[in-house]
């Protein structure tokens, strides 16, 4: 049987919200003493939420374009067969959390906006009428000051200024390149092989109000089946719900392949299917990078990206500790700006 063993992106070994654990550390000690997988990895995530720390994520994280925070976030219990997400949810600063309750108690697997809201709120969520924090907010307004400097008023139009903008703000260094999509996804396995993944984000950065990205789509940002294994992700949501690439990932552990060679393949089949130009850069190679966070129910796990580079990692916890490793990329290029 396996070792417990904890894998997240780099965020989950990065934040601790001002307590002693970080993500990783927390869901790994949690399944050291038995709890749940899905119990010790939602606990690990809930440390970054509520960090403002991480503007991609929960309280603090970067806001739509009307300034408003709009979380995603999904859940999967492998052994129990059930999962479930919510997508632009306002109001609720730990969205998994919201997630996990529809899991428990609905057999509902995806609620939005409103009434993803009127769920928790009928949960027992509390909800707040702003989850920005100073930080997001100054960022967002600063955003708003660049577009609205260009006089731009078609909001098409806009909709693509708004984009180049924040690539400046991200080439001038006012945004951490891994806020600009965020996300953390956290993924675990216990001693009996049983497997369990989250995925929570505040989403792209001044999205289009309403967007929802892949990490509350079930096979997109996460999946999991209890008898294979996991796999989640962070970077270019749109990427992975055209590809689905998680549920090709776990797909392809399900025929024999190792944890890397299933995420590389899902890579693979990203870059081939990124032929709009709009997402290409010079060299003809998508503009934007992704990354994805696997582990199989023996504990064989993988972080992998499209491009590599030094803030290109992955964070994962064993009975050794909390660490930080680098990701193996499909291709041998620095990762671009998003
Ligand atoms: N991967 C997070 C997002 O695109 O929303």
């Amino acid at each position: 049987m396996p070792k417990p063993v904890v894998i997240a992106s780099a965020n989950g070994h990065r934040f601790r919200n001002g307590g002693d654990a970080t993500c990783v550390e927390r869901a790994w000690q949690m399944l050291a003493s038995g709890a749940d997988p899905l119990e010790a990895v939602i606990a690990g995530v809930n440390i970054v939420e509520l960090d403002p720390g991480d503007s991609s994520v929960g309280y603090g994280g970067l806001p739509n374009a009307d300034g408003v925070v709009q979380l995603d976030a999904c859940c999967m219990h492998g052994p129990r067969k059930r999962a479930a997400g919510v997508a632009a949810l306002e109001g609720v600063r730990r969205p998994s959390l919201v997630a996990r309750a529809l899991l428990e108690e609905t057999n509902h697997r995806l609620l939005a906006g409103a009434g993803a809201q009127a769920f928790a709120r009928a949960a027992g969520f509390a909800i707040e009428p702003d989850l920005n924090s100073d930080r997001s907010r100054a960022l967002w307004q600063e955003w708003t000051r660049r577009l609205d400097a260009l006089g731009v008023s078609d909001p098409i139009a806009r909709t693509h200024a708004g984009y180049r903008i924040g690539q400046q703000m991200l080439a001038e260094g006012l945004i951490d390149i891994n806020h600009y999509y965020g996300t953390i996804n956290c993924n675990a396995v216990n001693a009996r092989g049983e497997v369990c993944g989250v995925t929570t984000t505040s989403g792209l950065s001044w999205k289009l109000p309403g967007r929802v990205g892949d990490s509350p789509i079930l096979g997109a940002g996460l999946y999991v089946d209890g008898d294979i294994g996991a796999a989640g992700s962070t970077g270019h949501g749109e990427s992975n719900l055209y590809n689905l690439s998680a549920f090709l990932i776990v797909e392809e552990m399900r025929r024999g392949a190792h944890p890397k060679d299933a995420g590389l393949t899902a890579l693979a089949r990203i870059r081939a299917n990124t032929v709009d130009p709009a997402l290409l850069d010079a060299r003809g190679l998508p503009a934007f990078n992704v990354n994805f966070y696997i582990v199989n129910t023996r504990g064989e796990l993988a972080g992998v990206s499209l491009y590599r580079g030094s803030n290109v990692n992955y964070a994962v916890c064993t009975e050794h500790g909390g660490e930080i490793r680098p990701c193996e990329s499909l291709l041998d290029d620095p990762a671009p700006l998003a």
